[in-house]
């Protein structure tokens, strides 16, 4: 397994730029060997602006779009239109501007009412899409994004929550008792096959967990993000400078 490679840069905007230029990088040479790029985007607010500068040259035209297989890491158990969609927030501010073939939008369908059956849909979903069985090991997305909240969790995968344990299933519907909802999430099981994992974490409110996730004890079930630990991919962590502010700090 990789160590963890850590960047730390100036501000949100320069975490997204670095983002973005890793997409293109990761997109390119994905199409160069397989003829697509299946990426994984995140929720949350941090993506927006790399939604946004994906949409922009030099990124917009250095990706084939039409190569792209998009799927999600976790989705609230909202209607895709919703303000709290993770899909909503892709959909409107970089597939619908760069023209995504409906084919290649594989949304996490967190509305349906059976949230069980809706999580076995999705892995099979990404069975079919890899050409693989849903009942083997899972597929290697070429590159998955996440973020990573106050409280280390990443994706929907919440301390203590039931989600952590999930040892066979690439998806699993998730209840979320400290915000008293319902989520859909991929688990590690799939998340540490993919070919590279960056984490976006920005904002002073990071700081604190991003050095106990990084540099303090192991404790999944308190930090989920310490359960991402790719078998052979990367793990990138793009972090701002008020993020990292407690870093390095350990011991010290
Ligand atoms: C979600 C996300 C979640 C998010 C973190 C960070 O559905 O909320 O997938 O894991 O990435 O909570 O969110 P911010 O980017 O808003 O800080």
């Amino acid at each position: 397994m990789h160590r963890p490679e850590i960047r730390q840069l100036a501000d949100p905007e320069a975490v997204c730029r670095e983002a973005a230029a890793e997409f293109v990088t990761a997109a390119q040479a994905a199409t160069a060997a397989r003829g697509r790029f299946t990426v994984v985007l995140s929720g949350g607010s941090t993506p927006r602006r790399l939604f946004e500068l994906l949409t922009a040259d030099p990124s917009r035209a250095q990706v084939d779009w039409t190569k792209v297989e998009f799927f999600w890491g976790d989705e609230r158990a909202v209607p895709p239109d919703h303000p709290d969609s993770n899909f909503r927030l892709a959909n409107e501010t970089l597939l619908l501007r760069v023209g995504v073939p409906a084919a290649r939008i594989h949304r996490l369908p967190a509305d349906r009412a059976d949230l069980d059956a809706a999580a076995a849909a999705y892995q099979a979903e990404i069975a079919r899409v890899f050409g693989v069985s849903p009942e083997a090991a899972p597929p290697p997305f070429d590159l998955v994004f996440l973020g990573m909240g106050a409280d280390g969790h990443t994706a929907s995968l919440f301390p203590y929550t039931s989600a952590l344990h999930e040892n066979a299933r690439w998806v699993v519907a998730n209840h979320v008792p400290q915000l008293g909802v319902e989520r859909l999430t991929l688990t590690p099981v799939i998340f540490d096959r993919a070919g590279c994992i960056i984490f976006l974490v920005t904002g002073t409110d990071k700081a604190a967990v991003l050095a106990e996730v990084l540099e303090g004890p192991v404790d999944p079930e308190r930090l989920p993000s310490q359960l991402i630990r790719p078998v052979s991919g990367r793990v990138i962590w793009l972090v701002d400078r008020a993020a990292a502010a407690r870093l390095g700090q350990k011991g010290s």
